[in-house]
Protein backbone atom coordinates (compact mmCIF):
# COMPACT_ATOMS: atom_id res chain seq x y z
CA UNK A 1 0.00 0.00 0.00
CA UNK A 2 0.56 3.42 -0.81
CA UNK A 3 0.51 6.74 0.63
CA UNK A 4 -1.47 9.48 -1.65
CA UNK A 5 -0.85 13.10 -0.71
CA UNK A 6 -3.56 16.35 -1.13
CA UNK A 7 -1.52 19.31 -0.75
CA UNK A 8 -2.35 23.25 -1.70
CA UNK A 9 0.20 24.46 -5.30
CA UNK A 10 -0.09 27.90 -4.74
CA UNK A 11 0.13 30.20 -1.76
CA UNK A 12 -2.72 28.56 0.33
CA UNK A 13 -6.14 28.30 1.10
CA UNK A 14 -7.23 26.70 -2.58
CA UNK A 15 -9.44 24.30 -0.58
CA UNK A 16 -8.15 21.47 0.87
CA UNK A 17 -10.15 20.68 3.14
CA UNK A 18 -13.51 20.74 0.98
CA UNK A 19 -11.55 17.57 -0.99
CA UNK A 20 -10.28 15.54 1.64
CA UNK A 21 -13.78 15.55 3.04
CA UNK A 22 -14.93 14.38 -0.29
CA UNK A 23 -12.24 11.67 -0.86
CA UNK A 24 -12.25 10.59 2.83
CA UNK A 25 -14.49 7.55 2.06
CA UNK A 26 -11.90 6.09 -0.32
CA UNK A 27 -9.51 5.95 3.13
CA UNK A 28 -9.01 4.45 6.05
CA UNK A 29 -6.78 7.03 7.76
CA UNK A 30 -6.49 10.79 7.13
CA UNK A 31 -2.95 12.47 8.44
CA UNK A 32 -2.03 15.91 8.53
CA UNK A 33 1.65 16.21 8.57
CA UNK A 34 3.09 19.62 8.88
CA UNK A 35 1.38 23.13 10.04
CA UNK A 36 -0.74 24.33 12.95
CA UNK A 37 -3.28 26.14 14.03
CA UNK A 38 -2.18 28.82 10.98
CA UNK A 39 -4.64 26.75 8.70
CA UNK A 40 -7.66 26.92 8.26
CA UNK A 41 -9.59 24.35 6.51
CA UNK A 42 -13.14 24.77 5.46
CA UNK A 43 -15.76 22.07 4.82
CA UNK A 44 -19.36 22.53 3.88
CA UNK A 45 -22.40 19.85 3.77
CA UNK A 46 -25.94 19.38 4.97
CA UNK A 47 -25.79 23.36 4.92
CA UNK A 48 -23.52 24.10 7.59
CA UNK A 49 -20.20 25.18 7.43
CA UNK A 50 -17.18 23.89 9.37
CA UNK A 51 -13.39 25.41 9.84
CA UNK A 52 -11.07 23.26 10.80
CA UNK A 53 -7.26 24.75 12.13
CA UNK A 54 -5.16 20.94 13.17
CA UNK A 55 -7.77 18.32 13.19
CA UNK A 56 -7.62 16.63 9.69
CA UNK A 57 -10.46 16.95 7.80
CA UNK A 58 -11.48 13.59 7.50
CA UNK A 59 -13.07 14.21 10.83
CA UNK A 60 -16.55 13.85 9.67
CA UNK A 61 -16.81 10.72 8.38
CA UNK A 62 -17.05 7.38 11.26
CA UNK A 63 -15.01 5.01 9.71
CA UNK A 64 -11.71 6.80 9.69
CA UNK A 65 -9.26 7.71 11.67
CA UNK A 66 -7.80 11.01 11.94
CA UNK A 67 -3.73 11.92 12.84
CA UNK A 68 -1.79 14.62 13.53
CA UNK A 69 1.33 13.67 12.51
CA UNK A 70 5.10 14.58 14.05
CA UNK A 71 5.46 16.96 11.89
CA UNK A 72 2.61 19.34 12.86
CA UNK A 73 2.77 22.11 15.74
CA UNK A 74 0.14 21.66 18.06
CA UNK A 75 -1.64 24.59 20.31
CA UNK A 76 -3.12 22.77 22.81
CA UNK A 77 -5.82 25.65 23.87
CA UNK A 78 -6.96 26.11 19.94
CA UNK A 79 -6.93 22.67 19.50
CA UNK A 80 -9.22 22.27 22.46
CA UNK A 81 -11.71 24.84 21.04
CA UNK A 82 -11.70 23.01 18.15
CA UNK A 83 -12.75 19.59 19.76
CA UNK A 84 -15.49 21.83 21.80
CA UNK A 85 -17.02 23.17 18.17
CA UNK A 86 -17.52 19.69 17.35
CA UNK A 87 -19.35 18.71 20.62
CA UNK A 88 -23.02 18.78 18.65
CA UNK A 89 -21.94 16.03 16.69
CA UNK A 90 -20.73 13.32 19.23
CA UNK A 91 -17.50 11.81 17.27
CA UNK A 92 -15.65 9.31 19.37
CA UNK A 93 -12.10 11.54 19.79
CA UNK A 94 -10.46 8.64 22.17
CA UNK A 95 -10.79 6.37 18.93
CA UNK A 96 -11.03 8.39 16.13
CA UNK A 97 -8.42 11.40 16.68
CA UNK A 98 -4.46 10.44 17.16
CA UNK A 99 -2.03 12.79 17.79
CA UNK A 100 1.89 11.77 17.64
CA UNK A 101 3.97 11.84 20.80
CA UNK A 102 6.41 13.74 18.41
CA UNK A 103 4.32 16.65 17.14
CA UNK A 104 5.89 20.02 18.94
CA UNK A 105 4.06 22.34 21.35
CA UNK A 106 2.87 25.99 20.61
CA UNK A 107 3.66 27.49 23.87
CA UNK A 108 1.78 31.21 25.37
CA UNK A 109 5.12 32.56 24.76
CA UNK A 110 6.13 31.29 20.95
CA UNK A 111 2.93 33.35 20.19
CA UNK A 112 4.21 36.22 22.06
CA UNK A 113 7.44 35.69 20.58
CA UNK A 114 5.63 35.73 16.96
CA UNK A 115 4.10 39.11 17.65
CA UNK A 116 7.35 41.00 18.82
CA UNK A 117 9.32 39.86 15.70
CA UNK A 118 6.43 40.92 13.73
CA UNK A 119 5.93 43.68 15.49
CA UNK A 120 9.91 44.81 15.07
CA UNK A 121 9.37 43.77 11.26
CA UNK A 122 7.32 46.76 10.79
CA UNK A 123 6.49 47.26 6.78
CA UNK A 124 8.61 44.14 5.89
CA UNK A 125 6.36 41.93 8.44
CA UNK A 126 5.53 38.17 7.02
CA UNK A 127 1.96 38.77 7.73
CA UNK A 128 2.34 35.52 9.40
CA UNK A 129 -1.16 34.56 10.94
CA UNK A 130 0.47 35.22 14.91
CA UNK A 131 -0.40 31.78 16.09
CA UNK A 132 3.31 31.17 16.93
CA UNK A 133 4.33 29.08 14.35
CA UNK A 134 7.68 30.19 13.48
CA UNK A 135 9.09 30.30 16.90
CA UNK A 136 7.58 27.11 17.80
CA UNK A 137 9.17 25.69 14.69
CA UNK A 138 13.03 27.58 15.58
CA UNK A 139 12.56 25.68 19.25
CA UNK A 140 12.02 22.62 17.20
CA UNK A 141 15.25 23.13 14.88
CA UNK A 142 16.89 24.54 17.82
CA UNK A 143 16.63 21.45 19.76
CA UNK A 144 14.94 23.42 22.46
CA UNK A 145 10.71 22.17 21.97
CA UNK A 146 8.89 20.16 24.06
CA UNK A 147 6.72 17.83 22.59
CA UNK A 148 2.92 15.92 22.92
CA UNK A 149 5.30 12.96 24.66
CA UNK A 150 6.44 15.34 27.47
CA UNK A 151 3.11 16.18 29.21
CA UNK A 152 2.86 13.23 30.31
CA UNK A 153 6.53 13.15 32.08
CA UNK A 154 6.79 13.84 35.84
CA UNK A 155 8.94 16.83 34.94
CA UNK A 156 7.05 18.16 32.38
CA UNK A 157 6.30 21.82 34.20
CA UNK A 158 9.91 22.25 34.95
CA UNK A 159 10.81 21.75 31.06
CA UNK A 160 7.76 24.06 30.52
CA UNK A 161 8.95 26.63 32.83
CA UNK A 162 12.85 26.69 31.64
CA UNK A 163 11.56 27.42 28.19
CA UNK A 164 9.70 29.87 28.99
CA UNK A 165 12.37 31.45 30.94
CA UNK A 166 14.21 31.87 27.79
CA UNK A 167 11.65 33.14 26.12
CA UNK A 168 10.85 35.81 28.80
CA UNK A 169 14.86 36.65 27.87
CA UNK A 170 14.58 36.73 24.49
CA UNK A 171 11.09 38.54 24.44
CA UNK A 172 13.23 41.47 26.84
CA UNK A 173 14.69 42.56 23.94
CA UNK A 174 11.79 43.75 21.80
CA UNK A 175 11.99 47.28 23.38
CA UNK A 176 8.29 48.38 24.20
CA UNK A 177 6.59 44.98 23.61
CA UNK A 178 3.98 44.43 26.66
CA UNK A 179 2.24 40.79 27.32
CA UNK A 180 0.69 39.71 30.12
CA UNK A 181 2.04 36.44 30.23
CA UNK A 182 -0.18 35.19 33.17
CA UNK A 183 -3.41 35.64 31.02
CA UNK A 184 -2.47 33.45 28.57
CA UNK A 185 -0.42 30.44 30.55
CA UNK A 186 -2.95 29.78 33.46
CA UNK A 187 -6.44 28.36 29.82
CA UNK A 188 -3.51 26.74 28.37
CA UNK A 189 -2.00 25.00 31.06
CA UNK A 190 -5.33 24.16 31.28
CA UNK A 191 -5.91 23.03 28.51
CA UNK A 192 -3.11 20.51 28.59
CA UNK A 193 -5.77 18.39 30.37
CA UNK A 194 -7.80 18.25 27.71
CA UNK A 195 -4.99 16.83 25.20
CA UNK A 196 -4.45 13.61 27.38
CA UNK A 197 -7.68 12.68 27.31
CA UNK A 198 -6.42 11.60 23.28
CA UNK A 199 -4.64 8.63 22.13
CA UNK A 200 -0.78 9.84 22.25
CA UNK A 201 0.85 6.99 19.52
CA UNK A 202 4.23 6.30 18.28
CA UNK A 203 2.17 7.64 14.69
CA UNK A 204 5.31 6.47 12.60
CA UNK A 205 4.91 2.74 14.01
CA UNK A 206 1.04 3.72 13.82
CA UNK A 207 1.02 4.57 9.68
CA UNK A 208 3.43 1.67 8.55
CA UNK A 209 1.73 -1.13 10.23
CA UNK A 210 -1.36 0.13 8.66
CA UNK A 211 -0.02 0.35 5.39
CA UNK A 212 1.22 -3.38 5.78
CA UNK A 213 -2.33 -4.06 6.88
CA UNK A 214 -3.33 -2.79 3.69
CA UNK A 215 -4.68 0.29 4.80
CA UNK A 216 -5.67 3.71 2.91
CA UNK A 217 -3.65 6.37 4.17
CA UNK A 218 -4.14 9.83 3.04
CA UNK A 219 -1.84 12.63 3.80
CA UNK A 220 -3.51 16.25 4.29
CA UNK A 221 -0.79 19.10 3.55
CA UNK A 222 -1.92 22.29 4.66
CA UNK A 223 -0.39 26.59 3.18
CA UNK A 224 0.58 25.90 -0.18
CA UNK A 225 3.74 24.95 -2.15
CA UNK A 226 4.90 28.46 -2.51
CA UNK A 227 4.68 28.99 1.51
CA UNK A 228 7.50 26.17 1.69
CA UNK A 229 10.52 27.50 3.72
CA UNK A 230 12.84 26.34 1.28
CA UNK A 231 11.01 26.13 -2.18
CA UNK A 232 8.47 28.91 -1.63
CA UNK A 233 8.90 33.14 -1.76
CA UNK A 234 11.22 32.66 1.14
CA UNK A 235 11.54 35.21 3.43
CA UNK A 236 7.29 35.68 2.73
CA UNK A 237 7.26 31.71 3.95
CA UNK A 238 5.52 29.40 6.63
CA UNK A 239 8.15 27.57 8.86
CA UNK A 240 7.10 24.04 7.64
CA UNK A 241 7.97 21.84 4.33
CA UNK A 242 4.22 22.05 2.77
CA UNK A 243 5.24 19.70 -0.07
CA UNK A 244 5.14 16.11 -0.66
CA UNK A 245 8.59 15.99 1.12
CA UNK A 246 7.17 17.19 4.19
CA UNK A 247 4.61 13.72 4.04
CA UNK A 248 7.69 11.80 4.67
CA UNK A 249 9.17 13.78 7.30
CA UNK A 250 6.28 15.07 9.16
CA UNK A 251 4.56 11.48 9.09
CA UNK A 252 7.40 8.91 8.97
CA UNK A 253 6.25 7.39 5.50
CA UNK A 254 9.84 6.42 3.66
CA UNK A 255 9.59 7.83 -0.17
CA UNK A 256 9.19 4.76 -1.97
CA UNK A 257 5.89 4.33 -0.03
CA UNK A 258 3.98 7.88 -1.84
CA UNK A 259 1.40 6.49 -4.11
CA UNK A 260 -0.55 9.68 -6.36
CA UNK A 261 -0.01 13.18 -5.68
CA UNK A 262 -3.31 15.28 -5.81
CA UNK A 263 -2.39 19.14 -6.50
CA UNK A 264 -5.39 21.89 -5.20
CA UNK A 265 -5.30 25.09 -6.80
CA UNK A 266 -8.00 27.86 -7.44
CA UNK A 267 -8.86 28.73 -10.97
CA UNK A 268 -7.62 31.95 -10.15
CA UNK A 269 -5.11 32.65 -7.63
CA UNK A 270 -5.11 34.18 -4.17
CA UNK A 271 -2.85 35.26 -1.62
CA UNK A 272 -2.86 36.30 2.26
CA UNK A 273 -0.18 37.69 4.14
CA UNK A 274 2.89 39.89 2.48
CA UNK A 275 5.27 38.65 -0.45
CA UNK A 276 5.73 38.56 -4.42
CA UNK A 277 2.40 38.01 -6.17
CA UNK A 278 3.71 37.97 -9.60
CA UNK A 279 -0.57 38.07 -11.23
CA UNK A 280 -2.04 40.34 -8.96
CA UNK A 281 -4.87 42.60 -9.88
CA UNK A 282 -4.10 45.38 -7.28
CA UNK A 283 -7.08 46.99 -8.33
CA UNK A 284 -11.18 46.50 -8.96
CA UNK A 285 -10.69 43.63 -11.13
CA UNK A 286 -9.11 42.13 -8.02
CA UNK A 287 -11.65 43.41 -5.72
CA UNK A 288 -14.07 41.51 -7.92
CA UNK A 289 -12.98 38.48 -7.53
CA UNK A 290 -12.38 38.80 -3.80
CA UNK A 291 -16.11 40.38 -3.54
CA UNK A 292 -17.39 36.73 -5.40
CA UNK A 293 -15.08 34.10 -4.16
CA UNK A 294 -15.41 35.52 -0.35
CA UNK A 295 -11.89 35.90 -0.57
CA UNK A 296 -11.37 36.18 3.10
CA UNK A 297 -8.75 34.22 5.30
CA UNK A 298 -10.67 31.02 7.41
CA UNK A 299 -8.34 31.49 10.37
CA UNK A 300 -7.72 35.69 10.49
CA UNK A 301 -11.01 37.12 8.18
CA UNK A 302 -8.06 38.80 6.33
CA UNK A 303 -9.10 40.09 2.74
CA UNK A 304 -6.56 37.70 0.49
CA UNK A 305 -4.98 39.24 -2.58
CA UNK A 306 -6.61 38.15 -6.23
CA UNK A 307 -5.15 37.55 -8.96
CA UNK A 308 -4.87 35.46 -12.18
CA UNK A 309 -3.96 31.92 -12.49
CA UNK A 310 -0.09 31.37 -13.15
CA UNK A 311 1.17 28.69 -14.98
CA UNK A 312 4.76 29.35 -14.15
CA UNK A 313 4.26 29.08 -10.62
CA UNK A 314 1.76 25.88 -10.73
CA UNK A 315 4.99 24.75 -13.42
CA UNK A 316 6.96 24.99 -10.71
CA UNK A 317 4.71 23.71 -7.51
CA UNK A 318 4.17 20.21 -9.80
CA UNK A 319 7.74 19.73 -10.09
CA UNK A 320 8.49 20.34 -6.70
CA UNK A 321 5.59 17.57 -5.51
CA UNK A 322 5.60 15.09 -8.37
CA UNK A 323 1.57 15.62 -8.78
CA UNK A 324 -0.18 13.32 -10.81
CA UNK A 325 -3.43 14.62 -10.74
CA UNK A 326 -5.05 18.05 -10.34
CA UNK A 327 -8.11 19.13 -8.85
CA UNK A 328 -9.67 22.71 -9.85
CA UNK A 329 -11.45 24.82 -7.31
CA UNK A 330 -13.39 27.66 -6.62
CA UNK A 331 -14.33 27.65 -11.05
CA UNK A 332 -17.63 29.10 -10.20
CA UNK A 333 -16.03 32.34 -9.09
CA UNK A 334 -14.96 33.23 -12.55
CA UNK A 335 -18.31 32.73 -13.91
CA UNK A 336 -18.37 36.92 -13.41
CA UNK A 337 -15.90 37.03 -16.43
CA UNK A 338 -16.34 37.09 -20.65
CA UNK A 339 -12.41 36.17 -20.57
CA UNK A 340 -10.39 35.23 -18.60
CA UNK A 341 -6.76 35.73 -18.43
CA UNK A 342 -3.67 33.11 -17.53
CA UNK A 343 -0.16 33.58 -17.27
CA UNK A 344 1.89 31.60 -19.84
CA UNK A 345 5.53 33.11 -18.55
CA UNK A 346 7.25 36.18 -17.01
CA UNK A 347 8.83 39.21 -19.10
CA UNK A 348 12.29 39.84 -16.70
CA UNK A 349 14.14 42.92 -18.19
CA UNK A 350 12.25 42.38 -21.91
CA UNK A 351 13.53 38.82 -21.36
CA UNK A 352 10.99 35.54 -21.75
CA UNK A 353 11.30 33.67 -18.37
CA UNK A 354 9.48 30.46 -17.98
CA UNK A 355 10.94 28.98 -14.21
CA UNK A 356 10.12 30.39 -10.93
CA UNK A 357 13.20 32.95 -10.46
CA UNK A 358 15.26 33.15 -7.40
CA UNK A 359 14.85 36.93 -6.46
CA UNK A 360 11.05 37.21 -7.09
CA UNK A 361 11.23 39.82 -4.29
CA UNK A 362 13.35 42.15 -5.90
CA UNK A 363 13.36 41.85 -9.52
CA UNK A 364 9.85 43.79 -11.64
CA UNK A 365 7.77 40.71 -12.84
CA UNK A 366 5.52 41.65 -15.98
CA UNK A 367 3.31 38.37 -16.36
CA UNK A 368 2.40 37.83 -19.92
CA UNK A 369 -1.10 36.39 -20.62
CA UNK A 370 -2.98 34.29 -22.91
CA UNK A 371 -6.49 35.06 -23.27
CA UNK A 372 -9.29 32.61 -22.77
CA UNK A 373 -13.35 32.71 -23.67
CA UNK A 374 -15.28 32.60 -20.20
CA UNK A 375 -18.24 30.65 -19.57
CA UNK A 376 -20.22 33.05 -18.28
CA UNK A 377 -23.36 31.23 -16.74
CA UNK A 378 -23.77 29.78 -13.23
CA UNK A 379 -22.15 26.76 -12.97
CA UNK A 380 -23.28 25.99 -8.64
CA UNK A 381 -25.73 24.12 -9.80
CA UNK A 382 -24.01 21.56 -12.06
CA UNK A 383 -23.53 17.54 -10.92
CA UNK A 384 -22.16 16.29 -13.86
CA UNK A 385 -19.29 17.49 -16.09
CA UNK A 386 -20.33 16.00 -19.05
CA UNK A 387 -23.24 19.08 -18.81
CA UNK A 388 -20.58 21.43 -17.66
CA UNK A 389 -20.42 24.37 -20.70
CA UNK A 390 -17.73 23.73 -23.30
CA UNK A 391 -15.69 27.26 -22.65
CA UNK A 392 -15.21 25.44 -19.51
CA UNK A 393 -14.20 22.39 -20.69
CA UNK A 394 -11.78 24.63 -22.92
CA UNK A 395 -10.68 26.02 -20.21
CA UNK A 396 -9.48 22.99 -18.49
CA UNK A 397 -8.19 21.19 -21.47
CA UNK A 398 -6.15 24.41 -21.92
CA UNK A 399 -4.75 23.82 -18.43
CA UNK A 400 -4.10 20.19 -18.83
CA UNK A 401 -2.12 20.63 -22.19
CA UNK A 402 -0.31 23.91 -20.45
CA UNK A 403 0.90 21.60 -16.89
CA UNK A 404 0.58 18.27 -18.48
CA UNK A 405 -1.36 16.66 -15.41
CA UNK A 406 -4.92 15.67 -15.57
CA UNK A 407 -7.20 17.80 -13.75
CA UNK A 408 -9.78 15.17 -12.58
CA UNK A 409 -12.17 17.33 -9.86
CA UNK A 410 -13.56 20.40 -10.86
CA UNK A 411 -15.44 21.87 -7.97
CA UNK A 412 -18.14 24.68 -8.71
CA UNK A 413 -18.74 25.97 -5.12
CA UNK A 414 -17.99 25.36 -1.61
CA UNK A 415 -20.22 21.95 -0.82
CA UNK A 416 -19.73 18.61 -0.53
CA UNK A 417 -22.07 17.90 -3.60
CA UNK A 418 -20.67 21.00 -5.77
CA UNK A 419 -17.89 18.83 -7.08
CA UNK A 420 -17.21 17.26 -10.90
CA UNK A 421 -15.43 14.27 -11.59
CA UNK A 422 -13.76 14.47 -15.17
CA UNK A 423 -13.49 10.47 -14.72
CA UNK A 424 -16.69 9.37 -13.88
P1 LIG B 1 -7.96 25.38 2.52
O1 LIG B 1 -7.15 26.11 3.54
O2 LIG B 1 -7.13 24.98 1.34
O3 LIG B 1 -8.72 24.21 3.08
O4 LIG B 1 -9.02 26.43 1.97
P2 LIG B 1 -9.91 27.45 2.84
O5 LIG B 1 -10.96 26.70 3.55
O6 LIG B 1 -9.02 28.34 3.65
O7 LIG B 1 -10.47 28.39 1.70
C1 LIG B 1 -11.23 27.89 0.66
C2 LIG B 1 -12.59 28.62 0.67
O8 LIG B 1 -13.23 28.42 -0.55
C3 LIG B 1 -13.52 28.11 1.74
O9 LIG B 1 -14.34 29.15 2.18
C4 LIG B 1 -14.34 27.05 0.98
O10 LIG B 1 -15.63 26.84 1.55
C5 LIG B 1 -14.46 27.71 -0.35
N1 LIG B 1 -14.55 26.81 -1.50
C6 LIG B 1 -13.94 25.62 -1.72
N2 LIG B 1 -14.21 25.18 -2.97
C7 LIG B 1 -15.00 26.11 -3.55
C8 LIG B 1 -15.57 26.24 -4.84
O11 LIG B 1 -15.40 25.41 -5.75
N3 LIG B 1 -16.33 27.36 -5.07
C9 LIG B 1 -16.52 28.33 -4.13
N4 LIG B 1 -17.24 29.38 -4.45
N5 LIG B 1 -15.99 28.22 -2.91
C10 LIG B 1 -15.22 27.15 -2.63
P1 LIG C 1 -4.14 26.88 4.87
O1 LIG C 1 -3.73 25.52 5.35
C1 LIG C 1 -2.93 30.85 3.56
C2 LIG C 1 0.61 32.58 5.46
C3 LIG C 1 0.41 33.79 6.36
C4 LIG C 1 1.75 34.48 6.17
C5 LIG C 1 2.73 33.33 6.07
C6 LIG C 1 3.43 32.96 7.38
O2 LIG C 1 -5.45 27.33 5.40
O3 LIG C 1 -4.02 26.98 3.38
P2 LIG C 1 2.68 31.79 9.65
O4 LIG C 1 1.54 32.07 10.57
O5 LIG C 1 2.71 30.42 9.10
O6 LIG C 1 4.01 32.19 10.23
O7 LIG C 1 2.46 32.81 8.40
O8 LIG C 1 1.98 32.21 5.61
N1 LIG C 1 -0.21 31.40 5.82
C7 LIG C 1 -1.27 30.99 5.11
N2 LIG C 1 -1.87 31.55 4.04
N3 LIG C 1 -3.36 29.68 4.06
C8 LIG C 1 -2.74 29.11 5.10
O9 LIG C 1 -3.06 27.87 5.55
C9 LIG C 1 -1.67 29.78 5.72
N4 LIG C 1 -0.86 29.53 6.77
C10 LIG C 1 0.03 30.52 6.81
O10 LIG C 1 -0.66 34.56 5.92
O11 LIG C 1 1.77 35.18 4.96
MG1 LIG D 1 -7.22 27.93 4.59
Amino acid sequence: MKVDVLLGLQWGDEGKGKIVDVLTPKYDIIARFQGGPNAGHTLEFEGIKHVLNTIPSGIFHPEVINLVGNGVVIDPLIFKGELDKLAPYNIDFKKRLYISKKAHLILPTHRLLDAASEAAKGKNKIGSTLKGIGPTYMDKTGRNGLRVGDIFSENFKEKYQALVEKHIGILAHYEGFEYDLNSLEVPWLESLETLKTLEAVDSEHFLNKALLEGKKILAEGAQGTMLDIDFGTYPFVTSSNTVTAGTCTGLGIAPTRIGNVVGIFKAYCTRVGSGPFPTELDNELGELIRKEGSEFGATTGRPRRCGWLDLVQMRYAIMINGVTELSMMKSDVLSIFNKIKVCTHYLVNGEKVSDFPFDVNDIEIIPFYEEIAGWNCDLTKLRDYKDAPQELKNYVSYLEKQLRVPINVISVGPDRTQTLSKLS
